[in-house]
């Protein structure tokens, strides 16, 4: 088969997507297929048109890759390409809105203040929850511009901070608890959720560098969580991936709090890191399937 992989891209996660495509083009190669990768950048779209591949593999992370603007070019030039298509892209980057979503399917969310560039007052920032608090861009991914805030005045640099990669800044409850996420792949209406992922950052929480960093975190596969508890975060997986309207595969990440309440969901990744230290892949080894196996599996899915 013809596949062309996009990767590198012009977002802030050009890193991580960099390698990313990197792990996917030599899968794709050991699997003996014709393979063409791009390092993708919005004005070179011609050289995808002039390829003619049976389908595009998106190994994008961020903006112009995952937040559905590609999937909806794609989408108007006939082409196939992998994953989700553009609106569920464009509200899975989208926290804010994502969680709306998530709350009406009767999935926890963490309590939030939503915050914008236009009318952003600092003295608008009394929030009607305590400190700890987490700040983020609305749209950003791999913890880009994340601040857990313990007071005031480390609220007011970190929503600066954060108003550096977004108009939209969100700032959440901060939830003390295991880190896990479930990676969800199958037919529209057949999804599967994979084995729980736990993870255990070397650093205070799961920041850019526990992600990437060799060493940086531990995976437990299975999670070290009771029986119903994996049970409700594969079946809210499932409910968060389908809620959205994705496709094919996603990784949905939430906190299992300490204090034993229900967990708390934070996104659906549309386009999940499948780099040497990323998770996805991780949960699919749990259940036999290496990453070119994987790789390949999620392209079957896409053309089907
Ligand atoms: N945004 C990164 C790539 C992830 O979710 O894995
Ligand atoms: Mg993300």
């Amino acid at each position: 088969m013809k596949i062309a992989v996009l990767y590198g891209g012009v977002s802030a996660e050009r890193e991580v997507s960099l390698s990313t495509g990197k792990q996917i083009i030599a899968a794709l190669e050991s699997k003996g297929h014709d393979v063409i990768g791009i390092d993708f950048h919005p004005s070179r779209l011609h050289e995808l048109l002039d390829i003619e591949a049976d389908v595009v593999f998106l190994g994008l992370h961020g903006k112009y890759g995952e937040d559905g603007r590609l999937q909806g070019l794609l989408d108007m030039l006939n082409i196939p390409y992998v994953g989700s298509g553009a609106l569920a892209s464009g509200i899975a980057m989208d926290k804010a809105k994502s969680k709306q979503f998530f709350k009406e399917a009767g999935i926890n969310i963490a309590k939030e203040k939503v915050l914008y560039k236009k009318s952003y007052k600092e003295d608008q920032t009394e929030l009607s929850f305590d400190f700890p608090a987490v700040v983020k861009p609305n749209r950003e991914g791999s913890t880009i511009g994340l601040t857990i805030a313990q007071n005031r005045e480390e609220l007011l640099k970190g929503i600066a901070e954060a108003f550096m990669h977004d108009d939209t800044v969100l700032v959440e409850q901060f939830v003390s608890g295991k880190e896990v996420t479930v990676a969800v792949m199958g037919e529209h209406g057949h999804m599967q959720a994979l084995p729980v992922v736990e993870i255990e950052p070397k650093n205070a929480y799961y920041d850019y560098e526990s992600k990437y960093a060799e060493g940086g975190s531990i995976h437990y596969v299975p999670a070290r969580l009771d029986e119903e508890t994996t049970a409700l975060l594969q079946k809210q997986a499932v409910i968060a991936h389908e809620v959205l309207g994705c496709e094919v595969y996603s990784r949905v990440d939430f906190i299992v709090p300490y204090d034993g309440t229900e967990p708390v969901i934070l996104e659906v990744n549309t386009l999940p890191g499948m780099t040497p230290t990323s998770l996805f892949p991780d949960a699919a080894k749990e259940i036999g399937m290496d990453y070119p196996a994987m790789i390949e599996k999620l392209i079957e899915l896409s053309l089907k």
